[in-house]
Protein backbone atom coordinates (compact mmCIF):
# COMPACT_ATOMS: atom_id res chain seq x y z
CA UNK A 1 0.00 0.00 0.00
CA UNK A 2 1.68 3.70 -1.08
CA UNK A 3 0.82 6.22 0.89
CA UNK A 4 -0.32 7.69 -2.55
CA UNK A 5 -3.84 7.67 -2.66
CA UNK A 6 -5.93 8.47 -5.73
CA UNK A 7 -7.52 11.74 -4.58
CA UNK A 8 -4.23 12.72 -3.29
CA UNK A 9 -4.00 16.72 -4.66
CA UNK A 10 -0.54 18.41 -4.61
CA UNK A 11 -0.99 21.51 -2.59
CA UNK A 12 1.81 22.91 -4.35
CA UNK A 13 2.52 23.00 -8.17
CA UNK A 14 5.05 24.46 -10.41
CA UNK A 15 5.75 24.11 -13.92
CA UNK A 16 8.33 25.14 -16.73
CA UNK A 17 6.19 25.71 -19.64
CA UNK A 18 8.30 24.54 -22.35
CA UNK A 19 7.45 24.17 -25.84
CA UNK A 20 6.04 27.24 -27.37
CA UNK A 21 8.46 27.89 -29.81
CA UNK A 22 8.42 24.70 -31.40
CA UNK A 23 4.18 24.64 -31.23
CA UNK A 24 4.44 28.25 -33.34
CA UNK A 25 6.87 26.71 -35.80
CA UNK A 26 4.87 23.58 -36.65
CA UNK A 27 2.21 26.22 -37.85
CA UNK A 28 4.69 28.07 -39.26
CA UNK A 29 4.22 30.87 -37.23
CA UNK A 30 6.20 33.34 -35.52
CA UNK A 31 7.80 32.28 -31.96
CA UNK A 32 5.32 35.30 -30.24
CA UNK A 33 2.20 33.84 -31.68
CA UNK A 34 3.52 30.44 -29.32
CA UNK A 35 4.16 32.88 -26.77
CA UNK A 36 0.54 34.42 -27.24
CA UNK A 37 -0.72 30.67 -27.21
CA UNK A 38 1.02 29.56 -24.17
CA UNK A 39 -0.95 32.40 -22.22
CA UNK A 40 -4.13 30.76 -22.87
CA UNK A 41 -2.78 27.70 -21.51
CA UNK A 42 -1.66 29.52 -18.47
CA UNK A 43 -5.48 30.77 -18.06
CA UNK A 44 -6.57 27.22 -18.64
CA UNK A 45 -3.85 25.62 -15.96
CA UNK A 46 -5.14 28.35 -13.39
CA UNK A 47 -8.43 27.56 -13.71
CA UNK A 48 -7.89 23.63 -13.04
CA UNK A 49 -5.83 24.33 -10.33
CA UNK A 50 -8.62 26.05 -8.81
CA UNK A 51 -10.96 23.64 -10.07
CA UNK A 52 -8.47 20.59 -8.38
CA UNK A 53 -7.90 22.51 -4.67
CA UNK A 54 -3.82 23.18 -5.63
CA UNK A 55 -3.25 25.92 -2.97
CA UNK A 56 -0.41 27.23 -5.15
CA UNK A 57 0.32 27.33 -8.55
CA UNK A 58 4.48 28.23 -9.55
CA UNK A 59 5.23 29.35 -12.98
CA UNK A 60 8.46 29.80 -14.80
CA UNK A 61 7.88 33.06 -17.19
CA UNK A 62 10.93 34.02 -17.49
CA UNK A 63 14.34 33.02 -16.69
CA UNK A 64 17.71 34.68 -15.93
CA UNK A 65 19.45 33.09 -18.87
CA UNK A 66 15.93 34.32 -21.57
CA UNK A 67 17.30 37.79 -21.50
CA UNK A 68 20.16 35.68 -24.37
CA UNK A 69 17.09 34.95 -26.30
CA UNK A 70 16.82 37.56 -29.58
CA UNK A 71 15.82 40.97 -28.56
CA UNK A 72 12.28 41.18 -30.59
CA UNK A 73 11.48 37.82 -28.66
CA UNK A 74 12.24 39.68 -25.55
CA UNK A 75 10.34 42.54 -26.57
CA UNK A 76 7.43 40.56 -27.26
CA UNK A 77 7.56 38.08 -24.32
CA UNK A 78 7.43 41.78 -21.90
CA UNK A 79 4.43 43.32 -24.06
CA UNK A 80 2.57 39.90 -23.83
CA UNK A 81 2.96 40.11 -19.43
CA UNK A 82 1.88 43.90 -19.51
CA UNK A 83 -0.83 43.29 -21.58
CA UNK A 84 -1.48 39.59 -19.55
CA UNK A 85 -1.25 41.86 -16.34
CA UNK A 86 -3.68 44.57 -17.62
CA UNK A 87 -6.29 42.12 -18.96
CA UNK A 88 -6.42 39.39 -16.52
CA UNK A 89 -5.80 40.90 -12.58
CA UNK A 90 -9.66 41.90 -12.11
CA UNK A 91 -10.83 38.49 -12.59
CA UNK A 92 -7.93 37.17 -11.15
CA UNK A 93 -8.59 39.11 -7.72
CA UNK A 94 -12.49 38.53 -8.30
CA UNK A 95 -11.70 34.58 -8.26
CA UNK A 96 -9.34 35.03 -4.88
CA UNK A 97 -5.89 34.60 -6.42
CA UNK A 98 -3.24 35.78 -5.12
CA UNK A 99 -0.49 36.42 -7.74
CA UNK A 100 3.34 37.37 -6.88
CA UNK A 101 6.57 38.09 -8.94
CA UNK A 102 9.26 36.07 -7.57
CA UNK A 103 12.93 36.62 -9.52
CA UNK A 104 14.81 39.78 -9.32
CA UNK A 105 12.11 42.64 -10.37
CA UNK A 106 15.07 45.25 -10.56
CA UNK A 107 16.11 44.26 -14.16
CA UNK A 108 12.56 45.57 -15.56
CA UNK A 109 11.42 48.79 -16.40
CA UNK A 110 10.00 51.12 -14.02
CA UNK A 111 6.39 50.52 -16.01
CA UNK A 112 6.27 46.58 -15.86
CA UNK A 113 7.54 46.78 -11.65
CA UNK A 114 4.60 48.62 -11.33
CA UNK A 115 2.30 47.24 -12.91
CA UNK A 116 3.81 43.74 -10.69
CA UNK A 117 3.91 45.69 -7.71
CA UNK A 118 0.11 47.05 -7.86
CA UNK A 119 -0.76 43.40 -8.70
CA UNK A 120 0.93 41.76 -5.68
CA UNK A 121 -0.34 44.17 -3.46
CA UNK A 122 -4.08 44.42 -4.92
CA UNK A 123 -4.58 40.38 -4.79
CA UNK A 124 -2.38 40.15 -1.39
CA UNK A 125 -5.50 39.50 0.76
CA UNK A 126 -6.63 36.25 -1.57
CA UNK A 127 -6.13 32.82 -0.66
CA UNK A 128 -8.06 30.84 -3.04
CA UNK A 129 -5.41 30.09 -4.92
CA UNK A 130 -1.53 31.99 -4.77
CA UNK A 131 -0.36 32.28 -8.16
CA UNK A 132 3.28 32.78 -8.55
CA UNK A 133 5.18 34.17 -11.66
CA UNK A 134 8.69 33.43 -11.20
CA UNK A 135 10.72 36.29 -14.01
CA UNK A 136 14.22 36.83 -14.20
CA UNK A 137 14.54 34.23 -11.98
CA UNK A 138 17.09 31.41 -11.46
CA UNK A 139 17.57 29.21 -8.52
CA UNK A 140 20.96 29.58 -7.92
CA UNK A 141 20.33 33.59 -7.80
CA UNK A 142 17.65 32.59 -5.33
CA UNK A 143 20.12 30.67 -2.82
CA UNK A 144 22.44 33.50 -3.18
CA UNK A 145 19.84 36.28 -2.66
CA UNK A 146 19.11 34.43 0.50
CA UNK A 147 22.57 33.62 1.99
CA UNK A 148 22.80 37.54 1.43
CA UNK A 149 20.28 38.23 3.67
CA UNK A 150 21.79 35.84 6.17
CA UNK A 151 25.02 37.46 5.95
CA UNK A 152 23.19 40.49 6.67
CA UNK A 153 21.49 39.38 9.80
CA UNK A 154 24.82 38.33 10.74
CA UNK A 155 26.22 41.87 10.45
CA UNK A 156 23.39 43.43 12.04
CA UNK A 157 24.39 40.72 14.73
CA UNK A 158 21.05 39.52 14.79
CA UNK A 159 22.16 36.25 14.09
CA UNK A 160 25.14 34.27 14.81
CA UNK A 161 27.05 32.42 11.27
CA UNK A 162 26.37 28.35 13.63
CA UNK A 163 22.92 29.51 13.75
CA UNK A 164 22.45 29.34 9.92
CA UNK A 165 20.48 25.97 9.37
CA UNK A 166 18.12 24.44 6.35
CA UNK A 167 14.89 25.97 8.45
CA UNK A 168 17.03 29.42 9.03
CA UNK A 169 17.94 29.99 5.58
CA UNK A 170 14.55 28.93 4.03
CA UNK A 171 13.07 31.57 5.58
CA UNK A 172 14.95 33.94 3.08
CA UNK A 173 14.26 31.26 0.12
CA UNK A 174 11.66 33.00 -2.53
CA UNK A 175 7.87 31.22 -1.59
CA UNK A 176 9.17 29.77 2.41
CA UNK A 177 5.52 31.24 3.20
CA UNK A 178 3.53 28.77 1.01
CA UNK A 179 3.28 24.94 1.12
CA UNK A 180 6.66 23.00 -0.10
CA UNK A 181 6.51 21.79 -3.54
CA UNK A 182 4.57 18.84 -4.43
CA UNK A 183 4.74 18.37 -8.07
CA UNK A 184 6.84 19.57 -10.58
CA UNK A 185 6.27 19.88 -13.92
CA UNK A 186 7.83 20.40 -17.10
CA UNK A 187 6.17 20.28 -20.76
CA UNK A 188 8.25 20.20 -24.05
CA UNK A 189 9.91 16.74 -24.15
CA UNK A 190 13.13 17.57 -22.00
CA UNK A 191 14.26 16.31 -18.57
CA UNK A 192 15.41 18.98 -16.87
CA UNK A 193 15.01 21.57 -14.13
CA UNK A 194 17.25 23.96 -15.81
CA UNK A 195 17.93 25.79 -12.66
CA UNK A 196 14.33 26.60 -11.33
CA UNK A 197 13.18 26.26 -7.87
CA UNK A 198 16.58 23.94 -6.92
CA UNK A 199 16.16 24.76 -3.09
CA UNK A 200 12.53 24.23 -3.20
CA UNK A 201 12.41 21.00 -5.55
CA UNK A 202 14.41 19.12 -2.82
CA UNK A 203 11.14 16.47 -2.52
CA UNK A 204 9.45 17.54 -4.75
CA UNK A 205 7.86 14.60 -7.27
CA UNK A 206 8.95 15.02 -11.12
CA UNK A 207 6.60 14.59 -14.40
CA UNK A 208 7.67 15.54 -17.44
CA UNK A 209 5.73 15.06 -20.71
CA UNK A 210 6.50 15.69 -24.28
CA UNK A 211 3.41 17.93 -24.96
CA UNK A 212 4.02 21.07 -25.47
CA UNK A 213 3.08 23.58 -23.29
CA UNK A 214 0.00 25.44 -25.31
CA UNK A 215 -1.17 21.75 -25.55
CA UNK A 216 -1.50 21.41 -22.28
CA UNK A 217 -4.70 21.84 -20.98
CA UNK A 218 -6.77 20.91 -18.49
CA UNK A 219 -6.98 17.34 -19.11
CA UNK A 220 -2.91 17.15 -19.30
CA UNK A 221 -2.88 18.62 -15.74
CA UNK A 222 -5.44 15.60 -14.16
CA UNK A 223 -2.98 12.97 -15.90
CA UNK A 224 -0.26 14.70 -14.01
CA UNK A 225 -2.05 14.65 -10.50
CA UNK A 226 -3.13 11.40 -10.75
CA UNK A 227 0.42 10.34 -12.00
CA UNK A 228 1.41 11.96 -8.55
CA UNK A 229 -1.24 10.65 -6.32
CA UNK A 230 0.16 7.22 -7.44
CA UNK A 231 3.91 8.22 -6.18
CA UNK A 232 5.14 7.19 -2.98
CA UNK A 233 6.62 10.36 -0.96
CA UNK A 234 9.40 8.51 0.89
CA UNK A 235 11.48 11.33 2.49
CA UNK A 236 14.33 9.29 2.60
CA UNK A 237 12.43 6.59 4.52
CA UNK A 238 11.50 2.88 3.63
CA UNK A 239 8.16 1.86 2.05
CA UNK A 240 7.66 -0.20 4.95
CA UNK A 241 8.21 2.56 7.59
CA UNK A 242 5.65 4.54 4.96
CA UNK A 243 3.15 2.13 5.36
CA UNK A 244 3.02 1.73 8.81
CA UNK A 245 3.09 5.14 9.83
CA UNK A 246 -0.11 6.56 10.69
C1 LIG B 1 9.44 28.39 -23.20
O1 LIG B 1 9.11 27.93 -24.48
C2 LIG B 1 8.56 29.50 -22.82
C3 LIG B 1 8.96 30.74 -22.42
C4 LIG B 1 10.37 31.15 -22.32
C5 LIG B 1 8.00 31.80 -22.09
C6 LIG B 1 6.82 31.37 -21.28
C7 LIG B 1 5.78 32.40 -21.41
C8 LIG B 1 4.47 32.16 -21.52
C9 LIG B 1 3.85 30.81 -21.41
C10 LIG B 1 3.62 33.32 -21.78
C11 LIG B 1 2.56 33.62 -20.81
C12 LIG B 1 2.98 33.75 -19.42
C13 LIG B 1 2.36 34.53 -18.52
C14 LIG B 1 2.75 34.42 -17.08
C15 LIG B 1 1.33 35.53 -18.86
P1 LIG B 1 10.21 28.05 -25.62
O2 LIG B 1 10.07 29.38 -26.25
O3 LIG B 1 11.56 27.75 -25.05
O4 LIG B 1 9.76 26.91 -26.61
P2 LIG B 1 10.71 25.99 -27.51
O5 LIG B 1 11.50 25.13 -26.55
O6 LIG B 1 9.72 25.17 -28.29
O7 LIG B 1 11.54 26.88 -28.35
Amino acid sequence: MTKGKASQIPRHIAIVMDGNGRWARARHRPRSFGHNAGRKAVRAAIESCMREGVHALTLFAFSSENWQRPQDEVGALMSLFVRALDKEVDELHANGVRLRFIGDLSAFDEPLRQRMQLAMSRTAGNDRLHVNIAVNYGGRWDIVQASRLAAEAVLRGELRPDQIDEARLNRWISLAELPPLDLFIRTGGECRISNFLLWQAAYAELYFTDTLWPDFDQACLRRAIEDYARRERRYGRTGEQIAAAP
